[in-house]
């Protein structure tokens, strides 16, 4: 009797999309094998958080549930297996096991495929597999997903790479997933039919950066374009793109490709030239405004959402202050906006630096202030305009009332239909604006 009952599995993913990618590849494995997925840990035999080392914050998220779960372990007296798996898991290796020996696999980005295969094996030893402790920088030279790709809704991630190797300075990506890893494009493409066929209209394509794809003579305006023809694919997005590598000929095949949404997530960090050399970052601010302005020509409608880093080491008051204007300038429909996290074996560590917390988060504040004014007055000008929105849900705040996004990807509410369903296009019009979410009503 007990054969019928399959065993369940707790899933938490921490950090970027690569990671959710990574995780519903890894839950479709697990699933295929007969696992149950459960959003209760306590009733789960397998535990997994997918984690994120990108900033200190992010890591003492995945301790405080690391130990939350270690606390249910030893309650239920070692039934369940505990895995850490990502960023954080190869960042970290054998001093997460030291810190909590509750837990029975430690797997980097590279080895989390892995982990239904040592389960399956009763696999016992210390289950710690990381490319530092093998000593092997990629182990997963492609990483075809070998199951059935489940349904993941309207809309798909794919990634077109793994791992990244631009050394911005301060930034652990590189050393937690390893050089820059292409995928086919043949694999691509025949994920995208699979995802399609299963019910995805819109995918959005992954990379830590597009822009620098390439599989022989295909670049990723290229692979953008064949990813277009391909029937049912009707959005496309992609995310995160380089500043240093974005081209003329991207612009002009997102504007050229109905697909293609206007929507371009471009980093900029800094508004100082002296903080972006530091940074290692390889452009200048006159080089990235030049970039936007040439976009823009392209794409009137384009929605620029960027990241920014607050309190990089050294970053002085006037520094910042272009870093404000710089933001005012330009014209940002979004950012992320984040204040600088030291970590451990970046060369920004080996930076000298006096800053303090307190001007760090003062200047974060500052920053976002800045910025939040900034959106609603942008998204302000949207209202009277016609959108086409693909319903994904509802809105949070009230149920009865359907939300979508837009080409740009900005959140809309509708005011007025309920009658809408998930996957559908509506054209509605924008009455009403915030900082990043639109109200609209169908017209
Ligand atoms: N590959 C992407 C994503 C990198 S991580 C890219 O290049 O944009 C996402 C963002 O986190 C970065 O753009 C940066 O703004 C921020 N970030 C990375 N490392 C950080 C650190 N040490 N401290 C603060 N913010 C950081
Ligand atoms: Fe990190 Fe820079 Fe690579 Fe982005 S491009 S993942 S910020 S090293
Ligand atoms: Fe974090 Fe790893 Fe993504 S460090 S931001 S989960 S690549």
């Amino acid at each position: 009797m007990t054969e019928n009952i399959r065993r369940k599995f707790f899933l938490r993913t921490f950090g970027c999309q690569m990671n959710e990618y990574d995780s519903s590849l890894l839950a479709d494995k697990l699933s295929s094998l007969g696992w149950e997925k459960t959003s209760k840990s306590e009733e789960a035999e397998l535990i997994i958080y997918n984690t994120c080392s990108v900033r200190e914050k992010a890591e003492q998220r995945v301790r405080a549930h690391i130990a939350e779960s270690s606390a249910l372990k030893r309650r239920k007296k070692g039934k369940t297996k505990l895995a850490v798996i990502g960023c954080m898991a190869e960042r970290t290796g054998k001093a997460l096991l030291n810190d909590y020996p509750e837990i029975d696999f430690v797997l980097g980005p590279d080895y989390l495929f892995q982990l239904p295969d040592l389960l399956n094996n009763g696999f016992k030893g210390e289950g710690i597999f990381t490319a530092s402790k093998d000593g092997n920088v990629s182990v997963l030279s492609s990483f075809e997903p070998k199951t059935e790709l489940s349904g993941k809704g309207i809309s798909a991630f794919v990634a077109i790479s793994r791992g990244c190797e631009n050394y911005c300075s301060y930034c652990i990506v590189p050393y937690v997933r390893g050089p820059l890893r292409n995928r086919r494009v043949d694999d691509i493409l025949s994920e995208v039919r699979q995802l399609v066929s299963k019910g995805a209209v819109e995918v959005v394509l992954l990379g830590q950066n597009v822009n620098s794809y390439e599989d022989g003579r295909i670049d990723f305006p290229d692979l953008l374009r064949m990813v277009s023809s391909i029937e049912g694919v009707k959005r496309i997005r992609f995310t995160t793109s380089h500043p240093k590598d974005v081209s003329e000929k991207l612009f002009r095949i997102m504007a050229e490709t109905p697909q293609i949404c206007e929507s371009l997530h471009l980093p900029l960090q800094s508004g100082s030239d002296r903080v972006l050399t530091l940074m290692n970052r390889g452009y200048t601010i006159g080089q990235y405004k030049k970039s936007m302005e040439l976009a823009r020509r392209y794409m009137p409608d384009l929605c620029l959402t960027t990241d920014l880093i607050a309190g990089f080491p050294t970053e002085t008051e006037d520094d910042f202050e272009m870093t404000l204007k710089a933001v005012e300038s330009i014209g940002f429909d979004a950012a992320f906006m984040f204040r600088y996290s030291n970590r451990p074996g970046t060369a920004a560590e080996r930076i000298k630096d006096n800053l303090t917390d307190e001007i760090r988060i003062s200047r974060l504040n500052r920053l976002i202030d800045l910025q939040q004014s900034q959106a609603k007055l942008r998204n302000q000008r949207l209202i009277g305009k016609i959108a086409e929105v693909l319903i994904d849900g509802i809105s949070k705040k009230d149920i009865s009332e359907p939300r979508g996004k837009d080409r740009g990807g900005r959140t809309v509410i509708i005011k007025g239909a309920n009658n809408l369903k998930i996957g559908e296009f509506v054209k509605v019009k924008i009455i009403g604006a915030g900082s990043w979410t639109l109200i609209g009503e169908v017209v």
